[in-house]
């Protein structure tokens, strides 16, 4: 497994869903937000967190040939091998932040986002981190992706409900992201 992919799911796992965390910060809320996905799988899901997001070059037009750089190329192989992708990000400056829109940069010169079914949870309080969800769905948008909009939800996430084990105990965001993962898995499934 690459850039410690952690796995998880139940029994008979028919949907695989791809985890993609738009924060480098240790103790991330976003992060953890995911973390706590990969235990809230319901069954018929298997969901991966993707934590290669800091390992990836900065985006060169120059570097996008047949030989990628090897973290470009994993990232564009976790996608394409991906049923769906789920991301959680935060804002920066009223947008995403650079690293973030750095990874989806990667992908636009790759056919692997076309038509693939994404959503987003955004954990920042109401009223807050709007514009890096609408920074997303105009990115998203751009890669002709398929935007699942009732798996686009808020779960706000505050700093101190990170425990030490990096997840959420929260039980409503626990089942908030349960939903989100059943919600995306139904969608892929038709
Ligand atoms: C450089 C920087 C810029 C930020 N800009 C915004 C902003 O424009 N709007 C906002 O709501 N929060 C902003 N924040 C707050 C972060 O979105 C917030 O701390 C978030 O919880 C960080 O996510 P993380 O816990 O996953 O690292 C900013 C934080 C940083 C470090």
């Amino acid at each position: 497994m690459l850039h410690g992919e952690c796995r998880a799911g139940r029994g008979g796992a028919v949907v695989e869903i791809l985890l993609v965390t738009g924060s480098t910060r240790s103790g991330s809320t976003n992060t953890a937000a995911l973390r706590t996905a990969l235990e809230a799988a319901p069954d018929g899901v298997t969901v991966a967190l993707y934590e290669g997001l800091a390992e990836l070059p900065a985006f060169n037009p120059d570097q996008d040939t047949d030989s990628l750089p090897a973290p470009a190329a994993d990232l564009r192989g976790r996608i394409a091998s991906a049923d769906a992708l789920l991301f959680c990000t935060p804002e920066y400056a009223g947008t995403l932040p650079g690293s973030f829109k750095n990874l989806l940069d990667w992908t636009v010169g790759g056919s692997e986002m076309h038509e693939k079914p994404v959503a987003w949870v955004n954990v920042a309080p109401e009223g807050r981190g709007n514009g890096a969800s609408e920074t997303l769905r105009t990115v998203l948008g751009y890669l002709s992706t398929d935007i699942i909009d009732a798996a686009c939800v808020r779960l706000t996430v505050p700093r101190g409900a990170v425990g030490s084990d990096e997840t959420i105990e929260d039980p409503q965001v626990r089942e908030g992201l349960r939903d989100v993962l059943r919600t995306i898995a139904k969608h892929v499934v038709g």
